[in-house]
């Protein structure tokens, strides 16, 4: 079966794109997205725990507005340039996995 790496790579590249361009928000890339480049302060931050800065009892954010508004204040201090779309992701995976905001 020595074709099958090959064309698994080949593949790779067009099924990204394809993920990317969906119109929907995806937290699986906004969590690459948030651990590549927001996770590390959190976690000095949090003295270790990056999730606590969103799961502690006195945390800031407590609306979707708010945490898209968190996410693109945060994603400025960082120097990030996401477009909507990749704020979205983020704040599709950051409520899905911590918020849990209607
Ligand atoms: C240079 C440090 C730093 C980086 C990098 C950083 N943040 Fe933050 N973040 C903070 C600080 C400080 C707070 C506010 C903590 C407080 O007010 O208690 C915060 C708070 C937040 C909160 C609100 C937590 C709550 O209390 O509900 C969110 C959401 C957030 N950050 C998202 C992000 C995202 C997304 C990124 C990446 C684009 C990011 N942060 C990168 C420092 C950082």
């Amino acid at each position: 079966m020595k074709f099958l790496p090959a064309q698994t790579l080949l593949c790779f590249p067009f099924i990204l794109l394809l993920s990317q361009s969906s119109l929907a928000a995806n937290p699986a890339h906004g969590k690459d997205l948030h651990n590549a480049n927001c996770q590390s302060c959190h976690t000095s931050l949090m003295d270790g725990n990056p999730d606590l800065i969103y799961t502690r009892p006195d945390r800031r954010v407590n609306s979707l507005a708010g945490l898209k508004s968190q996410v693109t204040r945060c994603k400025t201090t960082v120097g990030v340039s996401w477009p909507d779309d990749q704020v979205e992701d983020v704040v599709e995976y950051l409520n899905t996995s911590f918020y849990k905001l209607k």
